[in-house]
């Protein structure tokens, strides 16, 4: 990503690291980032400091203006290092850490000179909050621009100006609502809302910034109603937050967002005005179990990203076996994400409804109709199976039937490529059992996805015994490539994430027939932490489901239980059949009044969780504890403010 050759003077102004600066013929200077031995750029203290040298250089030689913009194809900005965040233990250090951005932008912000930032993928945190103090904002329109405030996500808020400066650039509302759930927003809707000045294609981008430059228009003005909700009516849009806030996250348990709104409201976005006691004080923040365990979480979401970088195996072709409730949606984010794809079902009457949502998908999604259709265009029903002789991973989604499986699998293996990866998605059968009719079924793994695909982030790829640890290591690449996190398993009953999901629910099935009522046991689960109650989440993930699962753990000897068992029998499956333990209505639980939750009453739905969290781990399902937590977060919800099971269970326990 060069300056455009031939309108642009190399004339190198000063060698930095992290930085080349470079002035065109305009007078224009052009500062791209390009973070030495860094795949991505992220604010580290030495860049921040070569970043300040370079504000405090050009303040004095006034330049036409400034472009600022990434040298990286990743993206223009990540945003802070998490990782300086993670060594944080005084809480001096964070406010170091605060301060140095706080007044690097500051002084970007008083450039006496207009100040653009260009931005082409991803513009995060920090790199947000550098974005919106230059005067102006271009944004490349591709589907990889994106614009976020994670910070709250890290327990924390966006402290070098986010908090300050977003609320007058887009007014409050939605600048509250990205800092408090840290959603990202695509360039279209940048523009939409104000973030930028322009989207351009990324063959203009260069000339689009020098002229905005040269003609250095007004900054667009925040309308009347917005510069109000800024100023008088602050209060009434702070109480109306607070209360769409204290439906969502507890404060006791997310004191970020109460933080963002409250730092916003009284101290007008300054984190250096409340005092230390204050809740919106980066101190208390800081201090707050729930930041660790948050930044615990992210570096082992860090950690599960780097497991797909072990092979560089790459895809471009997939094809998926079974039109049903996973295939169809696994087909769909595979070609969501770029890839041709392949669907196979036994008749074209299966394969049609999935095409229909995934349309919907890539409209939601995508928010495009030229990307949209060519998302679906990449998307091709395969009823007699064409696609396996070319594909580069192929994914059975059929029905859970081992003879079945075992069939398939050997002829997928006589036509399919060699370097293919043959993957099967059973929730609760062997890969030797399934692998058993192979000539190599060290080429066979599991890739376990979660129901709903497009929602769930995890994928349990697993390995058998008889699996080359290669073929899972590609296995993880390709879950990569498709944007959602490897874990890897062994390849015993329920994996990791069912199995701990196993005991959970049976004993909550068990509760619930000594007469407990459903909402109670819901309520109390939440009232722990977890997104969705388990009668909840059994009425959503489908009671046949459940059964078969529990059957498949427990043994199909087991007594089932009784009040799921009567359901059953009815025909009532719970959400799609319109009624289970609850009836649903518009896609939600109709519920009655919980009893009163008590200590106790929480602590027995959690603990057959944590006891066979426990288990698992010493069986040596996953390689540590570390990636069991991460498993059963990503996988379960498992109270993120609580760092995951394991780890919950040693800070209970004090060690
Ligand atoms: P489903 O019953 O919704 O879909 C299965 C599809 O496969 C049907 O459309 C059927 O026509 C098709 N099919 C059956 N035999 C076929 C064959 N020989 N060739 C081509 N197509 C064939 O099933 P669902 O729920 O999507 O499950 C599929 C697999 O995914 C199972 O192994 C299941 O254990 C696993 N799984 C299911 C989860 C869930 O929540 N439903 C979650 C994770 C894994």
């Amino acid at each position: 990503m060069n300056p455009a050759d031939a309108v642009i003077d190399p004339k190198a102004l000063g060698e930095y690291r992290h930085f080349r600066l470079e002035t065109d013929r305009d007078g224009i200077v052009w500062l791209t980032f390009d973070k030495a031995g860094a795949s991505t750029n992220t604010f580290s203290k030495d860049v921040m400091e070569e970043l300040v040298a370079i504000i405090d250089r050009l303040a004095g030689e006034k330049p036409r203006g400034l472009v600022i913009r990434s040298g990286k194809d990743s993206g223009f900005i990540a945003g802070a290092d998490v990782e300086e965040f993670t060594r944080v233990d005084q809480v001096d250090d964070a406010l170091a850490i605060v301060r140095r951005g706080w007044d690097a932008y500051n002084r970007l912000a008083a450039l006496p000179f207009p100040t653009l930032a260009l931005v082409r993928g991803f513009c995060m945190g920090g790199g947000l909050e550098l974005a919106i103090a230059c005067r102006y904002r271009i944004a490349v329109d591709e589907p990889g621009t994106r614009f976020a405030l994670p910070e709250v996500m890290l327990g924390i808020l966006p402290g070098w100006g986010g908090v300050m400066r977003l609320p007058k650039l887009v007014g409050p509302q939605a600048a509250l609502d990205m800092m408090m759930t840290g959603r990202s927003v695509d360039a279209r809707r940048a523009k939409r809302m104000g973030l930028v000045d322009a989207t351009v294609p990324p063959r203009v981008m260069e000339n689009a910034a020098r002229i905005m430059l040269q003609e250095a228009p007004a900054p667009r003005a925040l309308p009347f109603l917005q510069r109000l909700m800024n100023g008088p009516l602050k209060g009434v849009v702070a109480a109306m937050a607070k209360s769409q806030l204290e439906k969502k996250a507890r404060r006791d348990q997310y004191p970020a967002p109460y933080a963002i709104l409250e730092l916003w409201q009284k101290y007008d976005g300054d984190p250096f005005l409340p005092p230390p006691q204050d809740d919106a004080s980066i101190a208390k923040l800081v201090q707050h179990p729930t930041t660790k365990n948050l930044i615990r979480i992210f570096g082992l979401q860090e950690r599960m990203k780097s497991l797909g970088k072990a092979s560089d195996f790459a895809a471009a072709r997939v094809h998926v076996i079974g039109a049903g409730t996973m295939g169809s949606d696994i087909a769909a984010i595979c070609a969501l994400r770029g890839l041709t794809v392949t669907l196979q079902d036994t008749v074209p009457e299966r394969i049609a409804p999935a095409v229909k949502r995934a349309a919907e998908l890539f409209g939601k999604r995508l928010r495009d109709k030229l990307r949209a259709r060519d998302a679906l265009d990449r998307l091709i029903p395969d009823v007699p199976g064409d696609g396996v002789r070319h594909a580069d991973v192929i994914i059975e989604a059929i029905v859970e039937n081992l003879e079945i499986k075992r069939k398939l699998f050997a002829e997928l293996e006589a036509s399919a490529k060699p370097t293919a990866i043959l993957a099967t998605n059973t929730s609760s059968l062997k890969l030797a059992d399934i692998g058993a009719a192979m000539k190599a079924p060290a080429r066979l793994i599991g890739l376990h996805f979660f129901n709903p695909v497009p929602q769930m982030q995890l994928v349990e790829v697993v390995a058998g015994d008889a699996t080359d640890p290669e073929w899972a290591r590609r296995g993880a690449a390709f879950t990569r490539q498709i944007d959602k996190l490897p874990l890897p398993v062994k390849d015993a009953p329920g994996f990791l994430v069912n199995r701990v999901l196993g005991p959970y629910m049976a004993n909550a099935f068990r509760m619930l027939d000594e007469g407990i009522k459903a909402e109670t046991l819901d309520k109390a689960a939440e009232q722990f932490g977890m997104p969705m109650g388990p009668i909840t989440l059994a009425d959503t993930v489908g009671l046949d489901i459940c059964a078969a699962a529990g059957k498949a753990l427990a043994g199909a000897d087991a007594t089932p239980p009784k009040r799921l068992q009567a359901l059953l029998e009815a025909g009532k499956l719970g959400k799609k059949s319109g009624e289970g333990f609850y009836r649903w209505e518009k896609g939600k639980p109709v519920k009655g009044a919980a009893d009163a939750v008590t200590d106790d009453l929480v602590k027995r739905i959690i603990d057959p969780y944590l006891a066979e969290a426990q288990k698992a781990v010493a069986e040596g399902i996953v390689a540590d504890a570390d990636l069991a937590d991460a498993g059963l977060i990503f996988g379960t919800g498992f109270a993120p403010f609580r760092g995951g099971p394991m780890y919950y269970l040693r800070s209970a326990a004090g060690t």
